[in-house]
């Protein structure tokens, strides 16, 4: 059957609407990274030019960030592997906020320390994905409601996370996950 309008074949539009999840794949992933990409940009301005391109991004290869522009209480995201990735410069109080919980009365009980790297207290680098049902959580990007727990504040089904990204209170089950990543100096990571 042709569709007179666009001069193919049915089956080829089917093709290309629903047959080719690569493609598919690809596209989206192309523009979660440009997306990435813009919201560090508003964040903090220099962390753009330090970002990888789609392609690295869409192949899954370990990306560098050089976190020396994100100040005390910024934040940025990122995209690695199709996921986001918030990446958050702790202040001082933040970090003692995270460090005096109670860690056996925390839903997912885990200490500040098992969620940083020692001597780089400061950086939490953390999933952007609320452990409910993978919504979004808000408290990165400046002027955003960080939660009971001035962490961060899942709007979906009000799941309210902590400054060491734990999970403090809502439907939540676990904390937010951490990426597998290394510091190559005092102030740059590779994540992957
Ligand atoms: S998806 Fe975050 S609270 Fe439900």
């Amino acid at each position: 059957m042709i569709d007179n309008r666009r001069g193919r074949t049915v089956a080829e539009a089917n093709a290309t609407q629903a047959g080719d999840p690569t493609r598919r794949d690809m596209l989206f992933l192309a523009t979660g990274a440009m997306g990435a990409v813009g919201v560090a940009a508003l964040a903090v301005p220099f962390v753009r030019q330090l970002a990888p391109n789609a392609q690295t991004v869409a192949a899954g290869a370990p990306i560098e960030v050089d976190l020396t522009p994100v100040a005390e209480g910024q934040g940025i995201k990122l995209f690695w592997r199709g996921k986001l990735v918030f990446v958050r410069h702790r202040t001082k109080a933040e970090i003692d906020e995270a460090a005096k919980v109670t860690v056996a009365s925390l839903p997912d009980p885990q200490p500040d320390s098992a969620r940083v790297k020692p001597g780089k207290e400061q950086f939490l680098v953390v999933y952007g994905i609320c452990t409910h049902l993978g919504c979004v959580p808000m408290g990165t990007a400046p002027g955003e409601g960080r939660g009971d727990f001035n962490g961060w504040f899942c709007p979906c089904h009000g799941s309210h996370y902590d400054t060491a990204g734990r999970i403090r209170k809502g439907p939540a089950p676990k904390n937010l996950e951490i990426p597998p990543y290394a510091f190559l100096s005092d102030s740059k990571i590779r994540i992957g």
